[in-house]
């Protein structure tokens, strides 16, 4: 604990799990260096939600869906539209609400997914961080089809500059490849307009670490003012500074209560698959069946996170079919879980804080993405860090089949490739463990950021 910095940070993440999460902690470590820190987050989510006391004070605005949240707005961009407007009041009523506390507010910490955000700290004359929680390398990529200089859909392999990776069309987020239309260009819209206004914003916060995409971080910082300052554990897993009390998690999914935990303790060491996609995405029911199919097969135990939301997707005699070596939760503690000595290896979507904390915690990766970003992570994971490997869609039918699932498990539990992979994971969470200890390059990102907003 250093110096008593005089400063208050109000951060406003999109109101969805994954945004959250990396935010939240990013409070935290401010709050370690005696900042003051509040996080707005919307009044249906605080609502739903018990988050404990802790570090970061939970303030509230609207998205204009109170009572329901987004599952009763009419569509995303009925949505989108709504929280912009209604938001952008609500941020400026807290906003004075600080002010006349005689408690003022100096930065506003923003999801660069709420660019109006940035408008209404300017018109306070707030000093304002966009935060982005996707990878440098998908940022990227994203600011080019901004500026028109990447075009899309694309059907070609893309190189945005030298040393940089080179992609095929399928590496690319998958608005950009993917043809299938429904809600498509609204996300592709979201994403794209983090840049709307971003020239306007002191500094760029990217939710990543210098040594994982350098070229990257190179790259951008040629045009942008960016500093990495990742990866956004909790601090109870990569630096014992920080101490870790209960507001580590804010769960918008209740935590199942089987003792999952207990279950893994019977488990021999790097024995048990473990599954996830994330809070957001939906299987179809090819790739379901496909998945379901997979682990009535293997030899390897699993534990497998089937939101509630997504438990009548199951089979009917699923889980008594697979009970002697699986067990389905709707929602567990992911880090709990990926620093269990019987966890083999993480069969993910890749959503990109599943892929930080995977690579802090030294766990390789079976790699099924979905949509969005995740297609791209994979494409690191497997090609550039050697942290895991990617299932491919063998046809045109956009599933991957149960016999590449298999194939792909079994390399990564036992194949020739293990060691070499492992090695590699071993040698990313030395990386992201220094990144965020002291003087470490994600730690001085973060120092330099508070010492710049107390001048
Ligand atoms: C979304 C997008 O899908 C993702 O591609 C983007 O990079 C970030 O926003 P999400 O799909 O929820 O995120 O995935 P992910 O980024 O992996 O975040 C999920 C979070 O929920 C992780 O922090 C994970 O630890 C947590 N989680 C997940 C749990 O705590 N318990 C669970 O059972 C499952």
């Amino acid at each position: 604990m250093g110096q008593k910095y005089e400063l208050h940070v109000l951060l406003l993440p999109y109101p969805s799990q994954g945004h959250i999460n990396p935010m939240l902690q990013f409070a935290k470590r401010l709050s370690f260096h005696n900042i003051q820190t509040s996080m707005a987050i919307t009044r249906f989510i605080s609502n739903s939600t018990r988050p404990e006391p802790g570090p970061v004070s939970i303030v509230h605005i609207s998205d204009g869906f109170d009572e329901n949240g987004f599952s009763s707005a009419p569509s995303i961009e009925g949505y989108l539209t709504r929280f912009e407007s209604i938001g952008s009041e609500t941020l400026t009523d807290l906003i004075e609400l600080f002010r006349s506390k005689e408690n003022p507010v100096q930065i506003l910490v923003y999801d660069a997914f709420l660019p109006w955000a940035l408008d209404v700290a300017n018109r306070a004359g707030i000093r304002t961080a966009a935060f982005f929680t996707q990878s440098c390398g998908v940022d990227a990529i994203y600011w080019q089809v901004w500026e028109g200089r990447l075009k899309y859909p694309v059907n070609e392999p893309v190189q945005l500059g030298p040393g940089l990776v080179r992609f095929e069309p399928w590496d690319l987020p998958s608005f950009l490849s993917d043809p299938i239309p429904g809600p498509y260009p609204t996300y592709l819209k979201l994403v794209l307009n983090q840049f709307e206004n971003l020239k306007k914003a002191d500094v760029l916060l990217i939710n990543s670490f210098y040594e994982l995409e350098p070229e990257e971080f190179e790259w951008m910082k040629s045009s942008w003012r960016v500093k990495s300052i990742g990866p956004t554990l909790p601090s109870a897993y990569l630096d014992d500074r920080v101490p870790s009390d209960s507001n580590y998690a804010f769960n918008l999914h209740n935590p199942d209560s089987t003792p999952y935990l207990q279950w893994l303790n019977s488990k021999p060491h790097s024995s048990v698959i473990y599954v996830s996609f994330g809070s957001m995405a939906s299987l179809s029911s090819d790739q379901t069946n496909e998945l379901t199919s997979t682990l009535v097969n293997t030899k390897y135990s699993f534990l497998w996170v089937v939101r509630a939301s997504e438990a009548a997707t199951l089979p009917k005699n699923f889980i008594q079919e697979t009970q002697a070596k699986g067990l389905v939760v709707t929602w567990c503690n992911q880090l709990e879980v990926l620093t269990h000595d019987a966890v083999g290896c993480f069969l993910t979507h890749c959503g990109w804080n599943s892929t930080t904390e995977s690579i802090a915690l030294g766990v390789p990766m079976v790699c099924t993405p979905q949509w969005t970003d995740q297609t791209t992570n994979a494409k690191y994971i497997e090609d550039v860090w050697g942290i895991g490997v990617r299932a491919r869609v063998e046809d045109g039918s956009g599933v991957v089949k149960r016999e590449e699932l298999e194939r792909r498990i079994g390399e990564v539990m036992e194949g020739e490739r293990r060691e070499e992979i492992r090695r590699n994971a071993g040698k990313w969470k030395e990386l992201a463990k220094e990144a965020v200890s002291e003087g470490g390059s994600s730690d001085k990102n973060i120092v330099e950021f508070i010492e710049e907003f107390c001048k």
